[in-house]
């Protein structure tokens, strides 16, 4: 195929040029309609290019093949047989998958690191959750994906799951051995989904960790949006083998999917490949220098600061890295991360991918440069010197690893829907969660609806929440009260 094409963003500008007006929504217009206050902030050029997709860019029959082709053209470059684009993240995308390999009455290993939509898909599909452990650094306190051993593992004692799912690039840039995994489902002749929502970027450079097609996987989803440069919810997801049938997956993610796709969602992923194929592997290469510089200048000039590296990865933490997320523990300073992250947004606008109570993370992209590498250092040097002054923080009681994994007494579907009522947290240990608590972000849940909660993991929340973690999927985000069922 012609990589220089970007069929959707072709059809798009025709579409700008053609003069066409449609009396079908969207009903601003193409901006007409839009209040100037509104204007004013947005610009007139997003309402000019949000157009209806059927009926609109393309015919009503989408007989001019544009998103057909922008797919297929996405699919040959990343090495997918298959790629779909989707308008409402990998959190659709991820749903999707589960559901076309064990929707039903099927379960699915995943892994207890997965992300909130995963658990999210559970409780709409009925999914049984058969949980493989993550593999937990004790002392740091954080998970890694699971091992190769762990899933086997899982396997033996859930023989019968349609298929497994894995978390791989962690939203820490940790990632699992996706090779043996997949060797080690289709032994048994299950697929593997990877929601590889950190890792659009993976397939356009070697020293970047292996992208799940290449290692085999058969489904896996990508948020274009988080290391791409897709506008927010844009998605996609990729199959290759015939371990799953293209049609259920494809007809799963309709039955999820909006009938009203945002075509500039849809054209930036268009042009996002088309600029990966072109000049990715330039541009992901120098953002990976960049971002060692970046690692090694914040070691180097601020003290109390330990970029993690070597300390992920090995026997008993990850299997890769993605050097692009730079995650700084910042406990020497005796200061928290949640600390650091809200003074670098007050005082400096600089933003952080993730904070905890020990940990900030710079998530750097291939659009950074060597400026916004400099402002992030200078950023970092001015609240290290203010941090000296800095209260010290509410301490967060951390669960050990085996309080972290909650028993599963119900499916978590049964638990969301069933009879269910508030109870103060104090009588929440013993009881059965019907709904999720998530730390957000990154947005791995501690508490999944069906779990038996525990005094540690309550705790846990508790003082995390005190000292400034974000629980916001709880009905009572300050956790006074916890949802459970009746
Ligand atoms: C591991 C993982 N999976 C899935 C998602 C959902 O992706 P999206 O925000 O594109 O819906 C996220 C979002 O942070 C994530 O971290």
């Amino acid at each position: 195929m012609d990589q220089s094409e970007a069929p959707l963003l072709d059809a798009l500008h025709d579409h700008h040029l053609s003069h066409r007006y449609g009396f079908t929504p969207p009903g601003h217009r193409q901006g007409r309609g839009v209040d100037e206050r509104v204007l004013r902030v947005l610009g007139r050029d997003p309402f000019r290019s949000d157009v209806l997709a059927n009926g609109g860019l393309d015919d009503r029959r989408s007989r001019g093949g544009y998103l057909k082709r922008a797919e297929d053209l996405m699919a040959e470059a990343v090495g997918a047989e298959v790629a779909w684009f989707s308008t409402c993240g990998s959190s659709l995308s991820v749903k999707a998958a589960m559901m076309a390999v064990a929707g039903g009455d099927g379960s699915l290993l995943l892994s207890r690191d997965s992300h909130k939509s995963v658990v999210a898909g559970l409780i709409f599909s009925g999914v049984v959750p058969r949980w493989i452990t993550p593999r937990w650094d004790a002392e740091r306190h954080l998970s890694h994906p699971p091992s190769p051993e762990q899933v086997e593992e899982a396997w033996q004692r859930y023989p019968d799951a349609a298929g497994a799912l894995v978390v791989s690039p962690s939203p820490y840039g940790t990632c699992a051995d996706l090779e043996r995994i997949a060797e080690i489902c289709h032994a048994r002749g299950k697929p593997l989904i990877v929601d590889e929502a950190w890792g659009a970027h993976l397939p356009f450079h070697d020293d970047l960790p292996t992208w799940a097609m290449n290692a085999g996987a058969d489904v896996c989803v990508v948020s274009v949006h988080k290391m791409g440069a897709g506008f927010e919810q844009g998605s996609v997801f990729h199959l290759q083998g015939d371990l799953v049938d293209q049609d259920r997956l494809s007809a799963c993610a309709d039955l999820l999917m909006t009938t009203s796709p945002n075509v500039l969602v849809y054209t930036a992923i268009d042009g996002w490949r088309r600029q990966m194929v072109q000049h990715g592997h330039e541009l992901m290469g120098a953002a990976l220098e960049l971002a060692d510089r970046t690692r090694r200048d914040i070691e180097q000039q601020i003290d109390g600061i330990e970029v993690l590296d070597d300390e992920l990865l090995g026997v008993q933490a990850s299997h890769d890295l993605d050097r692009l997320q730079i995650m700084m523990d910042v406990s020497a300073t005796g200061t928290s991360g949640y600390q650091a992250g809200d003074w670098l947004r007050e005082y400096c606008q600089v933003d952080m991918g993730m904070t905890d109570h020990r940990r900030i993370l710079a998530t750097m992209s291939f659009a950074d440069g060597a400026d916004t590498a400099g402002r992030l250092l200078h950023a970092l040097s001015l609240w290290r010197k203010a941090a000296a002054d800095f209260e010290r923080p509410p301490r967060v009681e951390l669960p050990t690893p085996a309080e972290l994994e909650l028993e599963t007494v119900a499916s978590p579907r049964d638990a969301f829907f069933g009879p269910v009522e508030k109870v103060p947290a104090e009588q929440a240990a013993g009881r059965i969660s019907a709904e999720q608590l998530t730390p957000y972000p990154p947005g791995i849940p501690a508490v999944v609806p069906g779990e038996l909660i525990n005094e540690a993991v309550l705790d846990y929340l508790r003082t995390g929440v005190e000292a400034g973690m974000n629980v916001p999927d709880a009905a009572d985000p300050r956790l006074r009260t916890v949802r459970v069922t009746a």
